[in-house]
């Protein structure tokens, strides 16, 4: 018998369940609310609101953990690889070696794009945002892949889930390579899946891209770093279209709009241009004084979840140092502003008494610049990335059979009804 929560409004009494999770806080089931006391709950951001049961990530914000279906991101980014990382969120279980085996072939043989797709970049202007080609592009996917848009049929979703997490990094290449001015590279099947990514952007027809191990360990691990993170913005956006059962492809477009924006994915960008706007140590405090008269935000700090050291951070700062080693750029001004900021901030009652600490985006930038890509590219990573867990979380919202369309209540502060006057009449 689960345990009860009373609500008292006005003269009425509702009793509601309060459900408990693995772990996380409990949880009043207002369900019943509206039809039992005739009144709406209001919570703008969903700060206090789950939308959804899932067994796919867990957070605890305060203690700075990080699970994927249990498994801490520390060890997977050390221990694992993306494409096991992918296997587990889409399955909920660690591959065994013929299950690996089968979904990387799977996956490496959907890396193709249909020909005609090619085309469709060539419609975009050549100074593009990479990330805009991304949500249209993406979006089109649903044009050429017609045969696995049944949302009903399982096959179908396994078939769209495997498709996205192959072809997201050719796409991505592709954006990166048209913004460039370069001819787009094939995938090939004999190469890992970050390797596959890197040689897709950095090979050119003059030179063939060198697999370089540390950089191409780095890439899988930022993958693994952004790959889920339970109910944020662009997860719950591709829930909320697919409620309605919009096919996969278009949800997940849906989801790279919404990370796009400066306060979810676009922070890692946002991050290096503050690092490289503040460029010099001394230029910190003053940095830091516009934060605290509130002109700007600092970012790649700040989390709505994490009131800790976002667990991501730190296997990005580790990576940074490595990735800048292997350039051979450890003196990286901007690393050394990063980490006097970081620094600072930590130390600095402002930023302590509001609970601020570094999130994933505070390094990644450095990191991935180091890695040769220019900052309009960060987000599109991330979107690769995420890609795994946005197709998780939809395909577990479909298989839920609790779902609902998704359709919030509001409290209405607009005008009265009135009645319409013609506009001769109006003043
Ligand atoms: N710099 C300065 N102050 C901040 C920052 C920041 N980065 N983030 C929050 N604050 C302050 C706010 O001004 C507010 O102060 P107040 O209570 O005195 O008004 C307080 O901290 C709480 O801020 P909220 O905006 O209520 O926190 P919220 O949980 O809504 O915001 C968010 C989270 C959007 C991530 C915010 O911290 C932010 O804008 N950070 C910078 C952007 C960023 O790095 N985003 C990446 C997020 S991680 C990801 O998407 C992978």
């Amino acid at each position: 018998m689960a345990d009860m929560a009373k609500m008292s409004i006005g003269a009425k009494t509702v009793e509601l369940p309060v459900l408990t999770g693995t772990d996380g806080p409990p949880v009043v089931d207002i369900r019943k609310l509206y039809a039992e006391a005739d009144v709406f709950t209001y919570d703008p951001g969903f700060t206090s609101t789950a939308s959804c049961e899932s067994k796919i990530t867990f957070i605890d914000g305060d203690a700075g953990i990080l699970l994927h279906r249990g498994y801490p991101i520390a060890q997977l980014a050390e221990q694992s690889s993306f494409l096991e990382v992918c296997y587990l969120l889409l399955n909920g279980e660690l591959p065994s070696a013929k299950e690996f085996e089968e979904f990387n072939r799977n996956i490496t043989y959907h890396t193709m794009l249909h020909e005609q797709f090619d085309r469709f970049f060539q419609g975009f202007r050549r100074d593009a945002h990479p990330m805009a080609i991304m949500v249209g592009a993406v979006g089109a996917l649903s044009a050429f892949y017609h045969d696995s848009t049944n949302v009903d049929d399982p096959v179908q979703r396994m078939i769209s889930s495997h498709r996205l997490i192959a072809k997201m990094p050719t796409i991505a290449a592709r954006a990166f390579k048209y913004f460039r001015g370069q001819p787009f590279v094939h995938p090939r099947n004999d190469l890992s899946y970050s390797e596959n990514f890197l040689r897709m952007c950095f090979s050119v027809p003059a030179e063939d891209w060198v697999p370089n191990p540390v950089l191409t360990k780095a890439m899988d691990r930022i993958f693994i770093l952004h790959a889920d993170h339970e109910q944020n913005a662009s997860t719950s956006t591709v829930r909320l279209a697919g409620s309605s059962g919009a096919n996969p492809f278009a949800c997940i477009a849906a989801g790279i709009a919404c990370l796009w924006g400066p306060s979810h994915g676009g922070a890692n960008e946002e991050a290096l241009n503050m690092l490289i706007e503040i460029g010099t140590v001394d230029r910190i405090p003053e940095y830091v004084q516009g934060v605290k008269d509130r002109r700007y935000r600092l970012m790649g700090f700040g989390h709505r979840v994490y009131k800790n050291y976002d667990p991501r951070a730190t296997v990005m700062q580790k990576t940074c140092h490595e990735v800048l080693a292997e350039v051979g750029n450890s003196d990286d001004p901007l690393l050394k502003v990063a980490m006097e900021l970081e620094k600072i901030a930590l130390s600095d009652p402002y930023f302590i008494e509001r609970k601020l600490y570094p999130n994933v985006d505070f390094y990644s930038g450095i990191t991935l610049r180091a890695l040769g890509f220019p900052p309009e590219m960060f987000t599109v990573l991330f979107a690769l990335a995420r890609t795994v867990g946005w197709i998780s979380q939809w395909k577990e919202m479909i298989e839920d059979p609790s779902q609902k369309i998704g359709r919030p209540r509001q409290i209405y502060t607009g005008a009265p009804a009135r009645d319409y006057t013609t506009i001769d009449t109006r003043d």
